[in-house]
């Protein structure tokens, strides 16, 4: 089956972006240096899901070179970049995925992907997994990588039923995932979104995160350096303490809704802004979600109780109220960083790339060991990834001496 792209005339744009992206990703160029002439991916059809930006392209490059033949659909209706997948067409990559995908087309294209007969399986936010085992025929598939809190959740729900059939390992749990790119890429690329859709000034702005957790907290950190006074609602109290304690406002939504002028959700939970908030809103709050799924946000809702809706700028959606007050929503309420702008910057996806390659050699050699489950990156690679990144960066870092290893592992010496 040949890829379905929207235009194939997008990839000179498209190879310009992947030259800038690989610019900024160092590890991974290198990665792919020291493994392209060992093709230990040979003979392997990975099929992934994946956000197709610049970065995932970097990435895509990196295991055609170790020698796989790839598949590739959109993670999300709204975060394709058509010039990307252009240039990824062009050279051998199938790719099913466009910016705008129906729901319909989202499934369609799953399904293509899972007939593919894939090996390997990498997915970013477990739909294709889900998929796949909702098929009637039992899947040959050897493993399979998941990269977002979400999918590694939903993929722990499927162990917990006994229903997950091929061992995955969790990317996003790896200390150089989810430190770096949860919390510094969604930080900086959520702000990105929230401003390219609105452009509006955020010293001074109220905002209102919902969900402190390594999204949450990225996200709260870089708003307040922009100026603005950011309130923090949570469910779990140590991190609302947490949260306390970073110096942010901590207190319900319920009461947080009149304080907001922006609000932005990142808890991975589906209800957190709903009509009961919305109609407390100030006239022109700006609502956007940083979560997997366009559930955080009750945009069924909106639309129902809204009189009157209109687009208003690129990736910006009126809606007015009964009370004639306007609220706005972002990317329809998908994920703000990459509906309305690029995502995380390639220097964060550097690292978490890096994770899934090694992750899908270590499938290739030792998946056939592993038991279906939720597996972690192995440590050596978590390790070896950040020893990559200072590596690229040119930053070194102090050995401990053989005094110092053998006081760290002794007992007997105190005050
Ligand atoms: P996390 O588990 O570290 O944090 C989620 C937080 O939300 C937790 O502290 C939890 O207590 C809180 N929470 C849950 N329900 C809540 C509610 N009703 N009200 C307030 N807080 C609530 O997860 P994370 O790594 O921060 O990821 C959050 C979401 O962002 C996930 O859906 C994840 O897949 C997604 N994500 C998006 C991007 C992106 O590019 N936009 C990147 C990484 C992760
Ligand atoms: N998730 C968040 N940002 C991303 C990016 N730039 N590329 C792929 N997946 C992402």
């Amino acid at each position: 089956m040949k890829s379905k792209i929207k235009d194939s005339a997008l990839a000179t744009e498209g190879r310009l972006q992947l030259e800038w992206a690989e610019r900024h990703m160092p590890a991974l160029v290198s990665l792919r240096k020291r493994e392209a002439t060992k093709k230990s991916l040979q003979g392997i059809r990975v099929a992934a899901v994946l956000h197709v930006t610049k970065e995932t392209g970097v990435l895509i490059r990196t295991l055609s070179e170790m020698g796989a033949e790839i598949f590739l659909g959109g993670s999300n209706p709204l975060s394709t970049q058509d010039d990307i997948a252009a240039a990824l067409d062009g050279e051998g990559i199938r790719v099913y995925a466009w910016r705008g995908e129906s729901q319909e087309d989202y499934y369609e294209n799953l399904k293509l992907l899972a007939e593919s007969s894939p090996d390997i399986v990498m997915d970013d936010g477990a739909d294709l997994h889900s998929f796949i085992h909702r098929m009637a025929a039992k899947p040959h598939v050897l493993g399979g990588t998941e990269e977002t809190t979400t999918g590694v959740n939903r993929l722990r729900a499927m162990q917990d039923k006994k229903v997950l059939r091929y061992p995955v390992i969790a990317v996003n749990d790896a200390f150089t995932k989810h430190l770096f790119d949860n919390r510094y890429g969604t930080g900086q690329s959520t702000v990105d979104g929230i401003l390219r859709a609105t452009n509006i000034l955020l010293a001074g702005k109220v905002v209102v995160v919902a969900g402190y957790g390594w999204v949450g907290r990225g996200i709260a950190m870089r708003m307040r350096g922009m100026g603005s006074r950011v309130i923090v609602t949570e469910v779990d109290p140590l991190r609302a303490l947490e949260a306390s304690m970073d110096g942010f406002e901590v207190m319900r939504m319920s009461d947080a809704a009149y304080e907001g002028d922006i609000f932005v959700t990142a808890t991975g939970n589906r209800g957190i802004i709903r009509g009961e908030h919305i109609k407390n809103m100030k006239d022109g709050a700006i609502l956007a979600n940083s979560g997997h799924f366009d559930v955080e946000v009750d945009v069924a809702g909106l639309r129902e109780t809204a009189v009157e809706s209109r687009n208003v700028r690129n990736n910006l959606q009126e809606y007015r109220l009964r009370s004639g007050r306007r609220v706005y929503l972002v990317a329809e309420g998908r994920l703000a960083n990459l509906g309305a702008a690029e995502g995380h910057p390639s220097e964060v996806m550097d690292m978490s790339f890096c994770n899934q390659a090694l992750s899908v050699k270590y499938l290739v050699q030792q998946g056939k060991k592993l038991l279906p489950g939720v597996h972690g990156v192995p440590p050596e690679i978590d390790r070896s990834v950040a020893e990559m990144k200072l590596n690229a960066l040119g930053l070194k870092i102090d050995v401990p001496t053989k005094e110092q290893l053998k006081y760290a592992s002794s007992w007997e010496t105190g005050t």
